[in-house]
C-alpha cells in the first residue's frame, strides 16, 4: 500500500477572483480509501473535479504513474477511463436500461467488445445486487438503486482508482446504507478511493486517510483515529463537533459516540480534547 497512484502537488484553482484550492498537496496510494470531508464550500467538490479533468487547475501538478496530467501532451482521455467518478446525483443515461448504461462506456472506448461488455455488466450488477433489475430504466430505481448502477458503470472501465462526491447526499436515509456497504466491499477488494464524504461512521470505519478541508486548503490530515478522535486544529474541531451535533448523534458532540455505538466493528479510541 506504500506506492503513491495520485500526487497532488501544489494545487490551485481559482474563478475569477475566487481562490477555491490553495497549495493543496496530497498523496493518493494504491489500494488506499482517502476521505475528505469539510464544511460546504470548503473546496471539496471542485478538488475533485480538478482530479479528473472537469476544472481546469489555475497551477499545480497532478502525477498519475509519473506522469504529471495536467501537461499539455498529457494523455487525458487514457486518464478519465482509468479514474472513474461517482456523482452526487448518479448521472445515469435517463432512456437507456441498466445494463446498457453499465456496458456503454467499455464499448465506446473500445475497451471491451459488446459480449465482454455484457458479462462484465452482470457480474458487476450482481455485486451490487442489482441483477434483476438488467433491463429496467433509471426512472423505475430506487435512488439507492440508481448509485448502484452508477458505481457498476465506472467499474465497468476496470479503472485504477474511484473518485465519489458525496455519493449518498442525495439519498433518503433508509438508503444510505446499502451504496455505503458496496463501497466497504470495494474498499476491502483493494480499490483505490477518493471520498468525498459527510458520513462520518463511514469515514472512520473505511477510510485510510481522511483529509479535512476548510476554505481551500488541507487544514488538517491523517488517520481516522488522528482527524476524527484527536483533531489537533481548532477549526477540524469545530466542524466536527458542529457536524456530529447536527447529526443528531445524541448528547454528546464527542465523536467517541460514533465508534462506541457500533457493534462489531473495531474500536477507535478517541478522546475529543476540544
Ligand atoms: N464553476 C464555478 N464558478 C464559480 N465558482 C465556483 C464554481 N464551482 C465552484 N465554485 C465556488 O467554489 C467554492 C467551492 O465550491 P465546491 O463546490 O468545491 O465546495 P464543496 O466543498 O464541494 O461544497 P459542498 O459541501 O456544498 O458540496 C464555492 O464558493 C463555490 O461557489
Ligand atoms: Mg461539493
Amino acid at each position: 500500500m506504500s506506492e503513491s497512484l495520485i500526487s497532488v502537488r501544489h494545487l490551485a484553482k481559482s474563478f475569477g477572483d475566487l481562490e477555491v484550492l490553495r497549495d493543496i498537496n496530497v498523496e493518493i496510494k494504491r489500494g488506499e480509501v482517502v476521505c475528505i470531508i469539510g464544511p460546504s464550500g470548503s473546496g471539496k467538490s471542485t478538488f475533485l473535479r480538478c482530479i479528473n479533468q472537469l476544472e481546469k487547475p489555475t497551477s499545480g501538478e497532478i502525477i498519475y504513474k509519473g506522469d504529471n496530467i495536467l501537461d499539455k501532451n498529457a494523455d487525458i482521455r487514457k486518464f478519465r477511463e482509468e479514474v472513474g467518478m461517482v456523482f452526487q446525483r448518479f448521472n445515469l443515461f435517463p432512456l437507456k436500461t441498466v445494463l446498457a448504461n453499465v456496458t456503454m462506456a467499455p464499448v465506446l472506448t473500445g475497451h471491451m467488445n459488446k459480449a465482454e461488455a455484457k458479462e462484465k455488466a452482470l457480474e458487476l450488477l450482481a455485486k451490487v445486487g442489482l441483477e434483476k433489475k438488467t433491463e429496467a430504466k433509471p426512472f423505475m430505481l430506487s435512488g439507492g438503486q440508481q448509485q448502484r448502477v452508477a458505481i457498476a458503470r465506472a467499474l465497468a472501465m476496470e479503472p485504477e482508482a474511484l473518485l465519489f462526491d458525496e455519493p449518498t447526499s442525495a439519498l433518503d436515509p433508509e438508503l444510505v446504507g446499502e451504496v455505503l456497504n458496496v463501497m466497504t466491499e470495494l474498499a476491502k477488494e483493494g480499490m483505490t478511493m477518493i471520498v468525498v464524504t459527510h458520513e462520518m461512521d463511514f469515514a472512520l470505519d473505511v477510510a485510510d486517510h481522511i483529509i479535512f478541508m476548510d476554505e481551500g486548503y488541507v487544514v488538517e490530515e491523517g488517520s481516522p483515529r488522528e482527524v476524527l478522535g484527536n483533531p489537533k486544529q481548532e477549526r477540524t474541531r469545530a466542524f466536527l463537533s458542529r457536524f456530529l451535533l447536527h447529526s443528531g448523534d445524541g448528547n454528546d458532540s464527542s465523536i467517541k459516540n460514533i465508534s462506541e455505538k457500533r457493534n462489531g466493528h473495531e474500536k477507535v479510541c478517541c478522546d475529543n480534547n476540544s
